[in-house]
């Protein structure tokens, strides 16, 4: 029997995409009624042009359209009152005052900060790419792009230029790419605009935003991409997020290997667990079976056998040199989704998986696997 409360139910449960909450619990849907074969929908949204507007109309319509018996769907789309806002948003926040960095000790989220001594060892490719196959895996992920003056988030997932957050009054919705709820400067800067001229109080207050005003709702691993070397964004981080697992990039060249070790020791200062190495940009097969040694072998054995004085910290992957890795990051399409078979996007995802299985409680612990 068709019913006013079977269309109910089917529109409740349609997922609001940005806030990844079915609609019925985030109070958006109103009256529903059914003349003869004829429904109709009253729902409401956020804000006046929600940018998810158009999706979560046609899929209430759908799923109205779905429940037997109902012929036409009229679906009338309005506007929450301040008040209802208001209460949405201390819903979202689930009691947390607003202002408050919900990624402190206690929380259930892993923090993983990605660092290296020197720029370009293949941070932000990366934990770009670490990001979406966690992602895959089914865990809640979000990325913040911690590098103000050379972010490159955005770009290596796609994110089309002039995207911003939404905003419902002080809550701030990261753009989802690929499955990750992302946050970069890159996505508050008009075209050109540049932030060469920002220095440590500013910064700090950028990334201590990113980390308190965006609403990133319950999150299995947060991983922050992080500048080159120890200057003041890795103080700051290191003050709002002592706690966190540290990756450390390094490339196979010993000379890239020393920086890398005195990263991860700036980063145990602060209290930050090393949870293990990365090596980048490894031996490569040619398609003949020649090898292209193009870094040398043996930084990253060596940077995780140097900072292994207190508990072993495992080389956890050795990623190769890969074509297809460097197109995917120009193109927005990370390899581990748009060539999952390159060798460099399976060695990325072995890496996600020896990361959640890992889990947090082991951190910092001596841990049996080795790879090199
Ligand atoms: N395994 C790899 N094979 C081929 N190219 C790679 C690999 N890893 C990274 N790259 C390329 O190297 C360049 C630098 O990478 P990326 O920007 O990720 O480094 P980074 O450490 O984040 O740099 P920065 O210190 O400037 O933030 C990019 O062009 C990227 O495509
Ligand atoms: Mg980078």
């Amino acid at each position: 029997m068709t019913s006013a409360d079977a269309i109910r139910s089917a529109v409740s449960a349609v997922t609001d995409p940005e806030l990844r909450r079915p609609i019925g619990d985030l109070d958006m849907v109103r009256d529903i009624s059914l003349d003869g074969t004829r429904a109709q929908v009253a729902i409401v949204l956020t804000i006046v042009g929600c940018p998810a507007a158009a999706r979560i109309e046609s899929d209430v319509r759908a799923a109205a359209a779905s429940v037997p018996g109902v012929d036409e769907v009229d679906v009338e789309v309005g506007v929450m009152t301040p008040a209802e806002r208001k209460a949405l948003t201390e819903k979202l926040r689930d009691g947390r005052p607003a202002r408050q960095m919900p990624f402190g000790p206690d929380s259930l989220t892993r923090v993983i900060l990605v660092s290296s001594g020197k720029g370009g060892v293949g941070k932000s490719t990366m934990t770009a790419n670490l990001a979406v196959a966690l992602a895959e895996q089914g865990l809640a992920v979000g990325l913040v792009d911690a590098d103000v003056h050379g972010f490159s988030i955005p770009g290596l997932l796609g994110i089309p230029a002039g995207t911003q957050p939404t905003r419902i009054d002080d809550l701030m919705l990261p753009p989802v790419a690929h499955g990750v709820k992302t946050i970069s400067i890159g996505m508050f800067l008009r075209d050109g605009e540049a932030v060469v001229a920002w220095r440590g109080p500013m910064l700090h207050r950028t990334v201590q935003q990113f980390l308190t005003d965006v609403f990133f709702g319950d999150l299995d691993i947060l991983l922050i991409d992080m500048p080159p070397g120890t200057g003041d964004i890795a103080i700051s981080i290191g003050q709002i997020l002592p706690h966190a697992e540290v990756l450390v990039v390094t490339t196979p060249q010993a000379a890239a290997s020393d920086v890398a070790i005195r990263s991860g020791l700036v980063a145990r200062q602060t209290g930050q667990r090393v949870i293990g190495v990365v090596e980048n940009m490894a031996a490569f097969t040619l398609p003949d079976g020649s090898v292209l040694d193009l870094f040398g072998s043996g930084g990253g054995a060596a940077v995780a056998d140097a900072l292994s004085t207190d508990g072993q910290v495992p080389l956890l992957a050795s990623i190769p040199l890969s074509p297809a890795l460097r197109v995917g990051g120009d193109e927005g399409v990370p390899v581990v989704i748009g060539d999952p078979a390159d060798a460099a996007a399976i060695a990325i995802r072995d890496l996600a998986r020896s990361l959640t299985e890992q889990g947090r409680g082991l951190a910092g612990r001596s841990l049996p696997m080795r790879v090199s």
